[in-house]
């Protein structure tokens, strides 16, 4: 049910593939909540994904950028604020892909190369994203930037591999920048840690299935799915939760905060 929580808002969603990209339904759900935004992701994206699709969905414009070009960054606020008609309320960084991963290293042999690359498209984008629309002074006072993350920057999950280094900065770089772009203009910088969640980028980590199964059984809720996560980030984007920065929020059904649950102990009931 929408409420127009979003009404008169002007985003920029970054990150939507194809319709199982947490980004895509955010991009969905910000619309039926009233908000106009633009929709962006890298050039390459846009050959694999089906973000004309949503574009037309949700009547939005289509501007590439590889988060990990400042100039591309630069061209990309420039023309969202002069497509939506002002400044930018929300930003959706909803980002992540690591080499390594892709390549199948294991993490106590990782290709340093490719480590740079994980650590600059998964996190170092965000700070570019912060730090191009603060010089442009392109953010609305009281504006929200969520960034999407994983418990493995507190946590070793072996299969997560490099990601859980570039988790680990996503979220220093959240408080960091939540700081200043606070004290300057009143925009808050939040990360949402979500449950394991079955997409394109969820898949590549190793033994993906059997974890999300522990992970559900291990969360007194079961597993959040991407529709629950974009619901909390329309609720981060409205101004119902204003006061709210440099802060990692988990949406995991309760998994962060559980020792054990009964069905993952019952499972160990007959090891001799
Ligand atoms: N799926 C999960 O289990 C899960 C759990 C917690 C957090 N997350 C996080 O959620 C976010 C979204 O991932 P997803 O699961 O929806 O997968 P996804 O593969 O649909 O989204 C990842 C996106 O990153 C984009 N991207 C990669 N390199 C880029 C670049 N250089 N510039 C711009 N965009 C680039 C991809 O094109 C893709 O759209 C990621 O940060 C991911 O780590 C995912």
């Amino acid at each position: 049910m929408a409420n127009n929580l979003l009404k008169g808002k002007r985003g920029i969603i970054f990150g939507a593939l194809n319709d199982m990209s947490i980004a895509w339904q955010v991009a969905l759900k910000a619309h039926e909540e009233g908000a106009e935004f633009v929709l962006t992701n890298a050039p390459i994206a846009m050959r694999m994904g089906a973000i004309n699709e949503l574009a037309e969905k949700t009547n939005s414009l289509v501007i590439p950028a590889d988060a990990t070009s400042l100039e591309d960054l630069e061209n990309l606020f420039s023309k969202a604020m002069e497509h939506l008609g002002g400044k930018i309320d929300f930003v959706l960084h909803s980002i992540g892909m690591s080499p390594n991963v892709r390549k199948g290293k294991h993490y106590t042999d990782i290709d340093y190369k490719f480590y740079n690359q994980t650590l600059d498209i998964s996190a170092g984008s965000l700070h570019k994203t912060l730090a191009t629309a603060h010089k442009m002074d392109a953010l609305n006072e009281w504006g929200s930037v969520v960034a999407l993350t994983y418990i493995a920057a507190q946590r070793i999950f072996p299969d997560y591999n490099d990601m859980a280094d570039a988790k680990s900065l996503l979220e220093s770089i959240t408080r960091s920048f939540g700081y200043h772009y606070g004290i300057k203009k009143k925009v808050r910088v939040n990360t949402i840690s979500q449950s394991p969640t079955v997409t394109t980028a969820g898949q590549g980590i190793k033994g993906f299935d059997e974890f999300i199964n522990f992970s559900d059984q291990m969360s007194p809720l079961g597993n959040a799915s991407a529709e629950a996560c974009a619901d909390y980030c329309v609720a981060m984007f409205s101004d119902l939760t204003r006061y709210v920065t440099m802060q990692n929020l988990f949406h995991d059904g309760g998994f962060s905060n559980t020792g054990v649950t009964q069905p993952v102990i019952e499972k160990f009931g007959n090891i001799e």
